[in-house]
This record gives C-alpha cells, sequence and structure tokens, in this order.
C-alpha cells in the first residue's frame, strides 16, 4: 500500500465491522514467548504491523500456522534465544515487548532496534529499571539494549514515573514467570494492558488489579498455551466514528466494545453528533453539521492520543463556527499531521502542545502520510473535501488499518489503493 486516492466529499452511510486491536495483538504475541506453548488467536488483525511481529517470531524460531476461518496457531515451543533481525524491530513498538517475554523465558533479551510512530522521544527508561528491579541488568549500545538476569527472575515493587502503556505490558509479562509478588504502580489502565492480563492470566498467571493503577503479578512457574480471541480495536472503531461525523454518517461501527470509545462518544455529543450505541456498537451521524470543541489527551480512560490527529481533521472540517482545540500530554510530537492539513487550506496552528482550530471549507491536495494516526488524520480530511486528493507514504496507514479499502467502500468512499 504506497498510495491512496480519494475523490472526496460523498456522504459517507453504512456499517463497519472492527477487526481485532493492533495495540492489543502485540503484547499478547510477544507475551506468548512465555507460554513456551501453543497458542491459537482469533480477530488477529491482519495489519502490516502484527504481521511483521509474527514474522520476528518466526525469525526467533516460532512456526506460525494460519488456519481456516482466520485464526492463527503460534507454537512458542520452538523459540529460542538469539537476537531477532533490526529490520524486523526497528519497524514497530511493539517488539520492545520482546524483552520482557524472552528475559523471564531465557534470562537474556536482546532488542536491535524499536521502531513505531515518530511522535517525539520514545524512550523505555521505566521498562529497564523495572527490569532492574526483578534482578535483571540492561546494556545500550547505540539503538540496541540487552537485559539479562539469572532466572527466576524476582518480584519486586515498581512504581512507574508515568502509567506507560509499554513499561506496564511489559513488566507484568516479565512479573508472570517471576518468583513471587510484583507490584506496579501508576500502571497504565488501557483496555488493551487489561486485554494481555486477560490472555496471561488465561494462560495461567495470577494478576490482580487490572483497570486500576496498582496492579499485582504473582508469579508461577510455568504458563500454558490458550486460545484467545483479540478484543475489537478502539481506535479503528474511533477512526470510523469520526469519518461518520465528517461525512453526515450514520456510521455505524459494530462488533465494539462501546465503553472503551466513552472519552470519544462524549466528546461527539459535545460537538453535536449525533451518538447512538448498543451493546456492541456505536452509530455517529451530524446531519445538521457539528462544532468544535476542546479536547485533552491523556491515559485511559481520557481522550486517548491515538484519536488526536483524526479529531483535529474533524474540527478542521467542521461546518459550524467557533475554534477547536487539542492538547496533547502523552506525546510531544505528535503534530506532523498539521501542516499537511494546511496543504489542504486549513487553519490549523501549534502553539506548545496545543493545536487550535479554526474549521474552514478546504481543498484537495496531495498529502504524505506523516505516521499512523496521523495518516488516517489525512484520510478523514480528504474523505470530507470535495475534489481529488492523494495520500503517499500509505504504508503508514496500512499499519494499523485492516481491509481499508473495502471497509471504505461499503460506507459509500470513493477510493482507490495502491
Ligand atoms: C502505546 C501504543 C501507542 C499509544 C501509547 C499511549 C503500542 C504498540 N503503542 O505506546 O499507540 O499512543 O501507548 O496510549 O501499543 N515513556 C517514557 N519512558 C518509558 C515509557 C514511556 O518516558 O519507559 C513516555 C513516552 O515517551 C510517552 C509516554 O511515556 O511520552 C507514554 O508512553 P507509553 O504509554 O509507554 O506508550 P507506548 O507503549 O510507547
Amino acid at each position: 500500500m504506497h498510495k491512496i486516492v480519494v475523490r472526496g466529499g460523498r456522504r459517507l452511510v453504512g456499517e463497519v465491522r472492527v477487526g481485532g486491536s493492533k495495540n492489543a495483538a502485540l503484547p499478547i504475541l510477544f507475551g506468548g514467548i512465555v507460554t513456551g506453548d501453543v497458542c491459537v488467536f482469533t480477530e488477529l488483525p491482519r495489519v502490516s504491523d502484527v504481521l511483521r511481529a509474527l514474522e520476528i517470531l518466526r525469525c526467533l524460531g516460532a512456526r506460525i500456522c494460519f488456519l481456516s476461518g482466520g485464526a492463527v496457531r503460534v507454537d512458542y515451543s520452538t523459540v529460542r534465544s538469539a537476537c531477532p533481525p533490526a529490520y524486523l524491530c526497528s519497524g514497530i513498538r511493539g517488539s520492545t515487548y520482546l524483552l520482557g517475554a524472552m528475559l523471564t523465558r531465557f534470562g537474556r533479551a536482546v532488542l536491535p532496534g524499536a521502531g513505531g510512530c515518530d511522535l517525539g522521544e520514545r524512550p523505555i527508561d521505566q521498562h529497564l529499571l523495572g527490569f532492574a528491579g526483578l534482578g535483571a541488568t540492561a546494556r545500550t549500545v547505540g539503538e540496541s539494549v540487552t537485559v539479562e538476569a539469572s532466572l527466576p527472575l524476582v518480584g519486586c515493587e515498581i512504581a512507574l514515573a508515568m502509567p506507560s502503556v509499554g513499561a506496564t505490558a511489559n513488566l507484568m509479562i516479565a512479573a508472570a514467570a517471576a518468583h513471587g509478588k510484583t507490584v506496579i504502580r501508576n500502571a497504565a489502565a488501557e483496555p488493551h494492558v487489561a486485554a494481555l492480563a486477560d490472555f496471561l492470566c488465561a494462560a495461567g498467571a495470577q494478576i490482580e488489579g487490572v483497570g486500576t493503577s496498582c496492579i499485582t503479578v504473582t508469579g508461577v512457574p510455568a504458563l500454558h498455551g490458550v486460545h484467545h480471541r483479540i478484543i475489537p480495536d478502539m481506535i479503528e472503531a474511533g477512526t470510523y466514528l469520526c469519518l461518520g461525523a465528517a461525512c453526515g454518517g450514520p456510521v455505524r461501527v459494530c462488533a465494539v466494545c462501546p465503553e472503551h470509545l466513552a472519552a470519544l462518544c462524549d466528546l461527539l455529543l459535545q460537538m453535536g453528533v449525533r451518538i447512538e450505541q448498543g451493546k456492541d456498537y456505536v452509530t455517529a451521524s451530524a446531519p445538521d453539521g457539528y462544532c468544535c470543541a476542546n479536547a485533552t489527551t491523556g491515559p485511559y480512560p481520557a481522550f486517548p492520543t491515538d484519536l488526536h490527529p483524526q479529531l483535529t481533521a474533524l474540527f478542521a472540517v467542521a461546518d459550524r463556527n467557533g475554534e477547536g482545540s487539542v492538547t496533547e500530554t502523552v506525546f510531544s510530537s505528535r503534530f506532523r499531521y498539521a501542516e499537511e492539513l494546511r496543504r489542504m487550506g486549513a487553519d490549523v496552528s501549534v502553539k506548545g502542545n496545543t493545536v487550535k482550530v479554526t474549521p474552514k471549507k478546504l481543498r484537495a491536495a496531495t498529502l504524505r502520510a506523516p505516521d499512523l494516526r496521523g495518516g488516517a488524520a489525512l484520510l478523514i480530511a480528504a474523505l470530507a473535501t470535495n475534489g481529488k486528493s492523494e495520500i503517499t507514504n500509505a504504508a503508514q496507514i496500512a499499519r494499523g488499518y485492516e481491509h481499508l479499502e473495502q471497509k471504505l467502500r461499503g460506507i459509500g468512499a470513493d477510493v482507490c489503493i495502491y
């Protein structure tokens, strides 16, 4: 997927079935290493970040089989202690989860570099402090990190400096097979952290306090294989809800957990967007238009940083007057999409960690996806704007949106993906 050509300005109407969560799938796929057994995953999204994670596992010796009906079987018994290829690890942020998983299984983990979106500094100091608490030593040479410990790791108390999703997940994975109790304070409460805990517990781990800021992991000598269903992707769902609002709707996202979308739905309601919710669906429509609002991103249950760019795009194409703003508190440099929106004539200005938006009629343009969610934001703006826009570097968007062309066409979008 290199380029998306959009003929925008059409009203989008229909239903989108949301796939499994990328950010839940990655820690679970790598966390599976601790089981040393066979796991079968359903609803594993076929997005490039997940395919890359499977490729990393394959390089480490895992046997992967795509089953009929869409399930994926991973045999972790053949994983060996080795250094995975740098070119694969540096493509995805989730490769950091190899550290916790390989450390607790083999006493040694090497990560030749981790990638993901360029959102400013993304240190892993909290992961490493936690591993040190569990008895490991870390060595960093350039991009490469090696952590080593004699097994078993020993449970400890860790207070994270911030509720980091990555550090919470990595330490839960490492502590699952440690000796004794590990307490993670200031833990992240994101649904994908809870999903990892559900997976580990089904595999025999003992984890309490999930969804609160204090998670306790009581280590067990061994985990075992499980069948696991990946939770719905709240960011994919949120992106289509923004699209429903920007392009009139109604757009219904189904097979979702509405409670994961509460912060977005509250904000959309404030903006005058109509929201209808059922047990496993949410519908957004804006037949009479909508106005901007002010949002601040933060750790769950606050407004998710991964929906910040899409929200800015939604503000930029609002049809009622009045300024809006998004204040970003999680990642310092999540504004690279703003310059691209300006190519469409958008009135967006970034000062410090806040982007201010005054809605305007935009014009079609050629744009470059700066990162995954920034690319999704451009797609929303292009679909809401009359004329032919092109989005290059679309591989960024493919990292997180499954069956994008099919889903967009299903709600009436005129898009071609090359
Ligand atoms: C994960 C998600 C990403 C999402 C983010 C926040 C994956 C693969 N990625 O990223 O899509 O935007 O959660 O919901 O799941 N930090 C440190 N030191 C650390 C760890 C984090 O300073 O050791 C900082 C980060 O730079 C950032 C903040 O803490 O400013 C939050 O990061 P974190 O929650 O860890 O995000 P990721 O796990 O990288």
